[in-house]
């Protein structure tokens, strides 16, 4: 036998109850930003290395460490995006979507970051997102949190997921705050943890957000981001935090919440869980008032956020029941002869009903079809044999309880699967 190849590490397949739990989880996530009137917007999958390079920062994890990037067969380096912003923005940018207008965007597909697998924490993973490109008010900023609120809710897991909340200044006030940082860590650097050392020079203000002890200990006596917020950024923040509790939207302020990438201006907010592991951001985002123009379009002040469906799956298998089924009703024909007819009454039902069906294939015997029947999950079968081919009826059996088989006018098959109120 040859050697088998298998995926990816950290790229998986997704298969039945899985793929559909997600697709339920798409499908809120969709209905909730269709009613907001947001827009879809779909995006390549590959970009150019440097969008992201410019858009993320050279320096953040997702660029520096975890970016999947090949040549082009010419000579352009071209990447697999680790998140959808930074497309986005180039895409209002490229069809000028700002032009008389402000767009309300949202997206979903696979992104691509290569980082240490484990539960909740994959290298092809999935995200939805919504962007807003043209808003400065407050408002927006609540209302993209009152969408995510709305969704969450409407999972079922709203009472396991909590808001934080932070306002991370300027890039000015941010550079400066760096600076101060640094002064304040660089006597104790020896007493950081390694990853935190490192990111002395590269990107201080990630020391923030370290889970190490012994740097969270030092943190303590560190500057505080909040205090060299400007003015403006304060006001901000406040009115922010003002209309959270007139939507009676509860939240958090965690004053070490930075985020990853460099574009964030302002607002960051981020919902975790304690309900799985270690990979506990089920989603993220916040303003990113100055990326249109770092990526060449026309400034516009924006904010968004994308949600990692993965992760949100994960949670809802621990704390909702979730039932799947691929077949309700099972066609079994008993012969060549009533194949025919087995097509039809298949055809028959779901065209007159959302029922699934699925027909036997295949000449084997009674029982090992009824086998098959019984494998595939369904609540139903229904076999037809020379007598209900002449007669235009089925003979339905029940799979799952012990009701008595009876046999019925084709024509009244779907209304008796549908009042039985066993789907
Ligand atoms: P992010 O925090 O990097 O933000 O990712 C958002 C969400 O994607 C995370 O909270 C998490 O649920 C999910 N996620 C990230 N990495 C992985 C992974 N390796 N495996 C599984 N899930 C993952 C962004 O991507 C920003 N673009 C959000 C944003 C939109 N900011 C403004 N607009």
């Amino acid at each position: 036998m040859n050697q088998r190849i298998h995926a990816v590490r950290g790229m998986r397949d997704l298969f039945a109850a899985d793929v559909a739990q997600l697709a339920h989880i798409e499908a809120i996530f969709r209905e909730v930003l269709i009613s907001y009137s947001y827009v879809e917007i779909r995006t390549p999958i590959v970009e150019r290395e440097r969008l992201f390079n410019r858009g993320l920062g050279s320096t953040s994890d997702a660029v520096s460490k975890e970016m999947y990037t090949f040549p082009d067969r010419g000579d352009e380096i071209l990447a697999l995006r680790p998140e959808g912003t930074a497309s986005v923005v180039r895409a209002v940018i490229d069809q000028d979507l700002c032009y008389n207008d402000k767009p309300r965007l949202w997206y979903s597909g696979p992104m691509f970051r290569h980082e240490r697998p484990q539960a909740g924490r994959y290298r092809q993973f999935h995200q939805i997102g919504a962007e807003a490109l043209g808003y400065t008010d407050a408002v927006i900023d609540v209302e993209l949190i009152s969408i995510m609120t709305e969704i969450f809710d409407r999972l079922a897991i709203s009472s396991s997921v909590q808001l934080l909340m932070n306002n991370i200044g300027t890039p000015e006030s941010r550079t400066e705050f760096k600076r101060v940082l640094l002064d304040a860590l660089q006597p104790v650097s020896h007493l950081l943890d390694d990853d935190s050392r490192n990111r002395l020079q590269s990107n201080p203000l990630r020391i923030l957000d370290s889970k190490v002890p012994a740097t969270q200990d030092i943190l303590k006596e560190a500057p505080k981001l909040k205090d060299s917020l400007s003015d403006s950024s304060k006001r901000r923040f406040d009115e922010v935090l003002q209309l959270l509790d007139r939507a009676n939207i509860s939240y958090t302020i965690d004053d070490r919440l930075v985020r990853g990438f460099d574009y964030y201006t302002d607002t960051v907010f981020e919902w975790v869980t304690e309900a799985v592991g270690a990979q506990d951001a089920l989603c993220a985002g916040g303003r990113y008032d100055e990326l249109t123009e770092l990526l060449g379009g026309r400034p516009t002040p924006a904010i968004g956020f994308a949600a990692g469906t993965d992760r949100i799956a994960l949670i809802r298998q621990h704390l909702t029941e979730f039932e799947h089924r691929s077949v309700d009703l099972y066609v079994v024909p008993l012969s060549e002869n009533a194949q025919e007819y087995s097509h039809e009454v298949a055809k028959h039902v779901r065209g007159s009903s959302n029922i699934k069906v699925r027909e036997h294939i295949g000449q084997d015997r009674l029982k090992t079809k009824m086998k098959w029947a019984d494998r595939s999950g369904a609540i139903w079968a229904v076999i037809v044999g020379d007598n209900e081919v002449a007669n235009r009826s089925v003979t339905l059996k029940w799979l799952r309880t012990e009701r008595t088989q009876v046999t019925i006018p084709l024509a009244k098959l779907t209304q008796t699967l549908t009042n039985s109120g066993e789907r």
